[in-house]
């Protein structure tokens, strides 16, 4: 496969540049300028190469390497990459046909999920998010029933998620699917921990326990299929194998569970793991959904778990999604959560004294979520959502909204 090598020296661009050379049809990779010199002699060496985009500062021996190289460098100093430069870049200068694109990708990626899973059997946890959705979807496109899936519902999912995790792969994809009903499993290892950190740790490894037992009973399975995507491989560090950072795969599974990986996704970046589901058939509502972290509602649920809490603020975050979506708000936001704060407030209601939680809306805008802004959605939504949720929802009796960037606030409160 043709592909340009983007190397990164240092600049926000480096990710711009790689996506619009892709847009533009050509596959590219990025490799850090910082990487060691090996690494960097290696990227640079193969007949698939075409051409290297060089964004922002090198140093003088990386340059040394680069005046070597037999291929075309375009080197752009810290500003984003125009089209046209690009455009005529990849055809006049490095004269490459521009045929890549999530079409061609599908029918690479099926052929290499075969190559490499044989006759073996694949297992993929399921947690109802896109990239687990999307490698689910191609790995049962390349290998069928040697796939099966788990969906470890751990109560802490949105109102309607498990529902729609289980029409789409087990009724509308017939693709085996085991559905464990775990919440009660997870309310009680959870019962009385009101530090942020603990739950998040009982839940990371309650999750993983409960995989590892379901996996146990399929026998013989060798490959676990994980929706590892391109910026998780560049932010870790970009080393073969490696994995995302322990903080974005809580709720999710580690590299260690004796099973051989299989990472369709690993190249893709999120915009095009996207578009590849939408060919595999996915839902809209599942392939363009607001990140959501593995520990689900359980981190907006603050301070100590109940089923009422829990059931309280699932009712609320239904509500605001709703809202959401039919003022046309919904996929201006980046992401957008609902906090059951464990503050209660007092109130009037029905002439008499009400002494209600209090629902923190967070609507935020991000590229990467490692930095963000609070959103400036409209009074009227605000005014909506508001009454929406005092007059539907028992045990609200205050709502206010978040207006804290990240940094130094994180998105999530807990
Ligand atoms: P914070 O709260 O750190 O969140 O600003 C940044 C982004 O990461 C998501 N997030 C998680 N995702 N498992 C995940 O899969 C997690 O444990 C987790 N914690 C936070 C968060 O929703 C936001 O998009």
């Amino acid at each position: 496969m043709k592909r340009i090598l983007v190397v990164d020296g240092g600049s926000l661009h480096a990710q711009d540049g790689a996506r619009q050379v892709r847009n533009l049809g050509v596959y590219s990779e990025i490799v850090p300028g910082s990487a060691a010199v090996e690494v960097l002699q290696d990227s640079l060496k193969g007949p698939d190469l075409k051409g290297v985009l060089v964004v922002g500062m090198v140093s003088a021996r990386l340059n040394e390497l680069l005046a070597q190289v037999s291929v075309p460098v375009l080197s752009l100093d810290d500003a984003a990459p125009s089209v046209s430069v690009l455009e005529s870049f990849l055809s006049e200068t490095c004269g490459t046909e521009r045929d890549w694109n999530m079409d061609t990708y599908l029918v690479q990626a099926v052929e290499r999920i075969k190559a490499q899973v044989g006759s073996g059997r694949a297992v993929c946890g399921l947690s109802g998010g896109v990239d687990s959705a999307v490698s689910a979807a191609l790995v049962h496109r390349a290998v069928g029933d040697q796939l099966t899936c788990i969906f470890v519902d751990h109560g802490f999912m949105r109102a309607g998620e498990g529902e729609q995790v289980v029409a789409t792969f087990r009724e509308r994809f017939g693709i085996p699917l085991i559905h464990v009903q775990a919440q009660d499993r997870f309310l009680e290892k959870l019962a009385g921990v009101a530090d942020p950190e603990q739950k998040r740790r009982l839940i990371g490894i309650e999750f993983i326990r409960v995989f590892e037992e379901e996996a146990a009973k399929l026998g013989d399975v060798r490959f676990l299929v994980q929706g590892t995507v391109y910026p998780d491989i560049l932010e870790s560090g970009m080393g073969p194998g490696t994995l995302v950072k322990s903080h974005h795969n809580v709720g999710g599974l580690p590299a260690d569970l004796n099973f051989e990986l299989v990472e369709p996704l690993r190249t893709l970046f999120k915009d095009e793991v996207r578009q590849l589901g939408e060919k595999l058939g996915l839902p809209r509502e599942m392939v363009w959904r607001h990140p959501f972290p593995g520990p689900g509602l359980a981190v907006r649920c603050l301070g100590e778990l109940t089923r009422e809490k829990l059931d309280i603020l699932r009712k609320a975050d239904a509500i605001v999604i709703e809202e959401l979506r039919q003022a046309g708000w919904y996929d201006k936001i980046w992401q957008a959560a609902v906090v059951l704060t464990n503050v209660r407030a007092v109130g009037v209601q029905r002439g008499g004294r009400t002494y209600d939680y209090v629902v923190g809306l967070r609507f935020v805008d991000s590229r990467d979520g490692m930095t963000a802004d609070w959103v400036r959605v409209p009074y009227e939504l605000l005014e909506s959502i508001s009454n929406r949720l005092l007059g539907e929802v028992d045990g609200v009796g205050r709502v206010v909204y978040d207006i804290s960037r990240k940094p130094p606030a994180t998105i999530e409160w807990e």
